[in-house]
C-alpha cells in the first residue's frame, strides 16, 4: 500500500475570528464582545428553563447546558460563547457538599476550616465524576455557528481555596486569609491540591473543544500585593504554564487594580480588568504586547441606550484601535438587566469598534 501523504486541514473558521484574533493579539476587523455571566437570570429563556431544572440539575445536564448557551449566543450577537457551568463544580469530586440555596447564593456544607481539614480534600486523579462537563463542551461546539469559538473556563486557585474555606460568598474572607497566614505548610497544600485539579480539568475542556480558557478569580482583589506574590502568584501560575499552549488563556480578576502588574507576571495571554481601574492605564501597566479584556461597570447596563452607547465609546477610546482588544463587562450580568440594553451594548460595540484606525 502506498502510504497517503497527510493531506494540510484548513484552519477551523473560528481561528479567524475577531475574537480569536484580538485573543492572539492580532488586529481584527472589529472589537469582538462578549459577557461574562450572559446566559443567566436577567434572560427570558433562562428563566424559563431554571422554572423546571435546578441549577445544579442544569449544570448537569450536557444538552440543557449547550442550549442555554446557544439561545443566549444567537439572541445576543456576541462573538464568543463561554461553557455555561458553574466556577464551584470542580469542589464535589474534592469532597465538598455543594448546595444553591435559591436566592442565597452557593454554600459548601462541610468548608475546609483548619488546617488538618485540608487533608481530607481529595486529590482529582482523573476526570471522571467532571465527565458531564466535557459532554457540556462537546455539544455546545457541535451546536455553535463556526466561526463562533468556545470559551471554556475555571476558578483560579485562590478563589476556589476562598470557596472551599468560606463555605460560600464572603466580605472579609477572614477564615480564608487567617489560614494562609497561620498555617503555610496547610495552605501549600491546599493550594497545590486545587492548582493540580484545575490544571487537569482546563485541559480536559480543551481536549474536549473549547478554543481559549478563562481563569476566574472573582476574589483575589481582597488581598494586597506582597500576599498575592508570596501566597497565589506561584500557585497560579503553575496553573498557565502546564496548560495546552494551542489555547490563549485570559486571565480574570476583579477588585484591586493594584494587583495588575503581578497578575500579568503569573501569566496570560490576555488579562481581564474591572472599571476600578481606565482601560487605557490597565493596558500601559500590563503591556501593551498581551491582550486586554473588559471593562464596562455591569451597573452602566441598567441605565439607558445613550449612557451605554457613550460609556462603550469611552472604552474603545481608550483602546485606541489596537490590535487585542476584547470588549466585556468588568464582572457579571446582572440579574436586573434588561436585555434589550445587553444587545444595545453589543451593537454599539461592534458599530463602534469597527475598523478603528490603528495607532502605532
Ligand atoms: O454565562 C456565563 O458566564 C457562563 C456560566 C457561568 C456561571 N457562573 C453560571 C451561573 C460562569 C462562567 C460562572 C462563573 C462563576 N460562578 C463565578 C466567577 C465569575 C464571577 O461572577 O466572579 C463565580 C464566583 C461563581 C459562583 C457562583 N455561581 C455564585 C456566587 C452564584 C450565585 C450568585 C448569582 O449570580 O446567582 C452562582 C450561580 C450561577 N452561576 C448562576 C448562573 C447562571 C445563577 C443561578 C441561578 O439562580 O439560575
Amino acid at each position: 500500500m502506498p502510504e497517503t501523504l497527510p493531506v494540510a486541514q484548513p484552519p477551523p473558521p473560528w481561528q479567524n475570528s475577531p475574537f480569536m484574533k484580538a485573543a492572539r493579539g492580532e488586529p481584527a476587523e472589529l472589537v469582538p464582545i462578549w459577557l461574562m455571566r450572559q446566559a443567566g437570570r436577567y434572560m427570558a429563556e433562562y428563566r424559563a428553563v431554571r422554572e423546571k431544572t435546578s441549577f445544579l440539575d442544569l449544570c448537569k445536564n450536557p444538552q440543557l447546558c449547550a442550549e442555554v448557551m446557544l439561545v443566549c449566543v444567537e439572541r445576543l450577537g456576541v462573538d464568543a460563547a463561554i461553557l455555561f457551568s458553574d466556577l464551584l463544580l470542580i469542589l464535589e469530586p474534592l469532597g465538598l457538599d455543594l448546595e444553591f440555596a435559591s436566592g442565597e447564593g452557593p454554600v459548601l456544607h462541610n468548608p475546609v476550616r483548619e488546617p488538618r481539614d485540608v487533608d481530607r480534600l481529595a486529590e482529582l486523579e482523573e476526570i471522571g465524576e467532571l465527565e458531564f462537563v466535557m459532554e457540556a463542551v462537546r455539544r455546545t461546539r457541535a451546536g455553535l455557528p463556526e466561526q463562533v469559538p468556545l470559551i471554556g473556563f475555571a476558578g483560579a486557585p485562590f478563589t476556589l481555596a476562598a470557596y472551599a474555606v468560606e463555605g460560600g460568598s464572603s466580605r472579609h474572607y477572614r477564615l480564608v486569609k487567617s489560614l494562609m497566614y497561620r498555617d503555610t505548610g496547610a495552605w501549600d497544600t491546599l493550594m497545590s491540591r486545587l492548582s493540580r485539579a484545575i490544571t487537569l480539568y482546563l485541559n480536559a475542556q480543551i481536549d474536549a473543544g473549547v478554543q481559549v480558557v478563562q481563569l476566574f478569580d472573582s476574589w483575589v482583589g481582597c488581598l494586597g500585593v506582597d500576599d498575592y506574590r508570596r501566597h497565589v502568584m506561584p500557585y497560579t501560575r503553575s496553573v498557565i504554564e502546564a496548560l495546552e499552549p494551542r489555547a490563549p488563556v485570559i486571565h480574570f480578576a476583579a477588585g484591586n487594580p493594584a494587583l495588575l502588574p503581578l497578575l500579568s507576571e503569573a501569566g496570560g495571554s490576555v488579562i481581564g480588568v474591572d472599571w476600578r481601574v481606565r482601560l487605557d492605564d490597565a493596558w500601559r501597566t500590563i503591556g501593551h504586547h498581551k491582550a486586554i479584556q473588559g471593562n464596562l461597570d455591569p451597573v452602566v447596563l441598567l441605565a439607558g441606550p445613550a449612557e451605554i452607547r457613550r460609556q462603550a465609546k469611552e472604552i474603545l477610546d481608550q483602546a485606541a484601535g489596537r490590535p487585542g482588544h476584547i470588549f466585556n463587562l468588568g464582572h457579571g450580568v446582572l440579574p436586573q438587566t434588561p436585555v434589550e440594553n445587553v444587545i444595545a451594548l453589543v451593537d454599539a460595540v461592534h458599530e463602534l469598534g469597527s475598523r478603528l484606525p490603528a495607532v502605532d
